[in-house]
């Protein structure tokens, strides 16, 4: 269910004015996938700039408001910002969050930043994207930004979830960009995307780690993930941050920074 902003509703208490620190923005479009998952636009300040891949703090209008680290999904030429959540029962933002509606405010501190950029790794010829999860949404950035078929030959995009239906969102984004006019030229044919699950049979069942152990990642791929070529950014859990962090080192990648760009970056998913 997608809803936009002209679609009329109860506004959630939007009367009070953002603190200096903060940009105030419209919710413009809200889509729920499942119980637990949803993707929201805004409107994007004009004065706001941010490379692909990172991440902001928002939160909801209030006298005591909570800001949570969100990646923005959308990419950096696009005059709206797109956010991906999960719904955490009792969460401290996502419990109000999940029921915002076009027409409603959102504070934005007005500083973005992050680690899985693709100035923080040094040049390749293939980018590999990890992510669980709500982890998925730096790289819907990355993978909508004509930069970065400018600084790679291919992207692979691999999302490992519990269910098929938390799937949806990548799907979504596989689908839309086809028809993109400014990215889909750039993205034919260079842009592949792999999924796993691990609750529920699919095409690749299994944690995203087992997949690339027992090489099934890298066959669907049909690539191999090597530290002289290939470049990668994982996004997920702490747990799955430092087993895929191993897995990567065990071949031989380097972890790298935004001061000291190397063979792959990390960064935790938004959790509550
Ligand atoms: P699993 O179902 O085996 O726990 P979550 O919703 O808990 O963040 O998990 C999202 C996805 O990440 C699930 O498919 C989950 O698998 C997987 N996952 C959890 N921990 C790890 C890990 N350490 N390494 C790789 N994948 C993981």
């Amino acid at each position: 269910m997608t809803l936009h902003a002209t679609q009329t509703h109860d506004s959630l208490g939007d009367a009070l004015a953002a603190p200096d620190s903060c940009f105030a923005e419209t919710v413009t479009e809200i889509e729920h996938y499942t119980d637990g998952l949803f993707r929201f636009r805004m409107t994007r300040p004009a004065s706001f700039r941010f490379r692909s891949g990172e991440f902001v703090m928002i939160g909801l209008p209030g006298t005591a408001p909570v800001f949570r680290a969100y990646s923005i999904a959308s990419p950096n030429w696009d005059d709206t910002l797109e956010f991906y959540s999960i719904k955490v029962p009792g969460g401290p933002l996502t419990e109000r969050l999940q029921h915002i509606r076009p027409g409603d405010t959102i504070w934005m501190r007005r500083k973005p930043t992050g680690t899985l950029v693709i100035d923080a790794l040094v040049p390749g010829r293939q980018l590999w994207m990890f992510a669980t999860g709500t982890g998925i949404a730096p790289f819907a950035s990355i993978i909508r930004d004509p930069e970065s078929y400018e600084k790679f030959d291919r992207l692979i995009l691999v999302q490992g979830c519990r269910h098929v239906a938390e799937l949806a969102y990548a799907r979504g984004l596989g689908a839309s960009l086809g028809d993109d006019p400014l990215v889909g030229a750039f993205a034919a044919g260079r842009l592949q995307l792999i999924t796993a699950t691990t609750r529920e049979d699919s095409a690749m069942t299994g944690r995203l780690t087992s997949c690339l152990a027992d090489g099934r990642l890298e066959t669907a791929a049909d690539a191999t993930l090597d530290p002289a070529t290939d470049r990668a950014m994982i996004c997920g859990s702490m747990a799955m941050l430092n087993d895929m962090r191993e897995a990567l080192q065990a071949r031989g990648f380097v972890e790298g920074s935004n001061a000291r760009p190397a063979d792959f970056v990390i960064e935790k998913a938004f959790v509550g």
